[in-house]
């Protein structure tokens, strides 16, 4: 999964001409892109309530920071972001104008009551599973109390949150996220999601089918279904039948106007035949999988809790590329993790050799409190876990640079979604996520148009329009 430390912004809405709101909310993002997709929809339920969205802390009545916590440095960095809210909240009060600060995500949810108490600036605390409460906590918040909201709510946070805006949609381009499931029951040693996100909980299809349809009424062309382990979601579908996400990627491809799909995060045990016969059947289904391994040694995924091992890794993945040749494997590897020795570390390297990756993220393992791992002995020595993670981050570029090159010549297709950088140029999206950079002509935003590769750059592709 892709974990971005740079916070990103939450750009301003188009709402505060269209209702006149004379307040205005900042949010800004860290961790995955569950949380990218909450932010929206926080900004959607505020929206509602007479806040507009807005780029710039400086004109914000509520300032929310949407956290991750998969990593110790993270929630240190929301601390010192605090700090300086702090400041920033006293200049306000002395000029006379409200400044409300409040805390979401998922360092809300493990934190609770400490954040207020640790800082001082803060006015509300709410947890991922509770933000269709957000504007009801806004409220109490504004009236000068303190509020902690990270009860796992009995009712269902999707049922509650208002649908997408049409017009917000618009503005965020053709592309979007949509969660259809969330939390995680699987308890790997090391990670902190099943405490911050709860067990897992599926989103019913009439529900997603809903608001795919909603998003592409808004002009968005791919839609890329989110969950902390997508591919165990499951619902009763419109037959009385259960369905598997396999299943659901079928219905959604029907759907006018929604031309590729992609899904993330998966877990290897919950590949199915039929998520795999998608891969097969749908156009739509974009030829690229990020499914995390972790490890390349049987031992430490045992350690892990990943209750898979390499060899069924392997062959889970020989039955995808056969179904789907040209599909482009991501994938997650931790490295470091308690008891690792070189010879576990090697398996990792050699995992990913046989794997042939055309992206992967790569993680120092972080001991987080309260978790099995952090307690188990074995800890390896940092020193130690930079050089294996240089090894590992080396092998995974040179594999990353060997796909992009051998896209070279080739003609592929491409999502037509932004201007460039320079002038004349508009970048798209490969079926394999890397930026595709071509000549304006090559097509309008939104356009699915074939362009030919003619070069490499770091992180994307240099075409010219066929
Ligand atoms: N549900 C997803 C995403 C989990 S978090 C999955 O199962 O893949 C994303 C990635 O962060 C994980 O895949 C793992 O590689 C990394 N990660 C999680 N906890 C970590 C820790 N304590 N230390 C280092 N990396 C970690
Ligand atoms: Fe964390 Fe494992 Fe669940 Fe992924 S599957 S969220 S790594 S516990
Ligand atoms: Fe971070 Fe929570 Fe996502 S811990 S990675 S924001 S699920």
């Amino acid at each position: 999964m892709e974990i971005d430390d740079i916070a990103e912004i939450i750009p301003a809405g188009t709402a505060a001409a269209a209702t006149g709101a004379a307040r205005k909310v900042f949010i800004k993002t860290y961790g995955c892109q569950m949380n990218v997709y909450d932010s929206q929809r926080m900004s959607d339920a505020l929206a509602a309530d007479g806040y507009a969205a807005t780029e710039t802390i400086d004109d914000a009545d509520l300032v929310l920071l949407n956290t991750c916590h998969i990593r110790e440095k993270a929630a240190e960095k929301v601390y010192s972001e605090l700090g300086r809210l702090r400041q920033l909240k006293a200049e306000r009060a002395e000029a006379g104008r409200e400044m409300i600060v409040g805390v979401t995500g998922c360092v809300a949810q493990a934190e609770g009551r400490e954040i207020i108490r640790r800082a001082s600036a803060v006015d509300l605390v709410v947890g991922p599973q509770t933000y269709h409460r957000l504007p009801e906590v806004v409220k109490k918040a504004r009236g000068g109390q303190k509020v902690v909201e990270t009860e796992y709510a009995l009712e269902d946070k999707f049922e509650h949150l208002p649908q997408p805006r049409k017009a917000e949609v618009a503005r965020r381009g053709v592309t979007a996220f949509l969660t259809v499931q969330e939390g995680c029951d699987k308890f790997c040693t090391f990670c902190v999601v099943p405490y911050t996100r709860g067990s897992e909980v599926s989103r019913s299809v009439a529900q997603i089918v809903t608001e795919a349809e909603r998003l592409a009424e808004a002009g968005v062309r791919e839609v890329t279904l989110l969950g902390q382990n997508v591919n165990a979601w499951h619902g009763e579908g419109a037959d009385g039948k259960e369905w598997g996400l396999g299943r659901l990627l079928y219905r959604l491809a029907e759907i006018p106007g929604i031309a590729r799909l992609r899904y993330t995060t998966s877990h290897p045990r919950d590949m199915d035949d039929e998520l795999i016969s998608a891969h097969r059947d749908l156009r739509a289904l974009m030829p690229y999988l990020h499914l995390p391994v972790q490890s390349g040694s049987d031992r430490i995924l045992k350690a892990m809790n990943r209750r898979h091992t390499a060899v069924d890794y392997l062959k889970l993945i020989d039955r995808i590329r056969a179904a789907r040749p040209d599909i482009a494997m991501s994938g997650d590897f931790i490295v470091g993790f308690p008891g690792e020795t070189d010879a576990d570390f090697e398996a990792t390297m050699e995992i990913v050799r046989q794997t042939n990756y055309a992206s992967a993220y790569t993680f120092k393992y972080s001991p987080r409190p309260g978790t099995p791992g952090a307690d188990m002995d074995g800890h390896v020595e940092e020193k130690v876990k930079d050089e294996r993670l240089q090894r590992l981050q080396k092998l995974i570029t040179e594999q990353q640079h060997a796909f992009a090159d051998g896209l070279v010549g080739q003609t592929i297709s491409t999502l037509i979604e932004k201007p460039g950088r320079q002038p004349g140029q508009i970048v798209g999206r490969s079926p394999w996520l890397q930026p595709v950079i071509v000549d304006e002509k090559a097509g309008e935003i939104g356009d699915i148009v074939d362009v030919r590769i003619t070069k490499t750059g770091t992180n994307s592709l240099f075409a010219e329009a066929v």
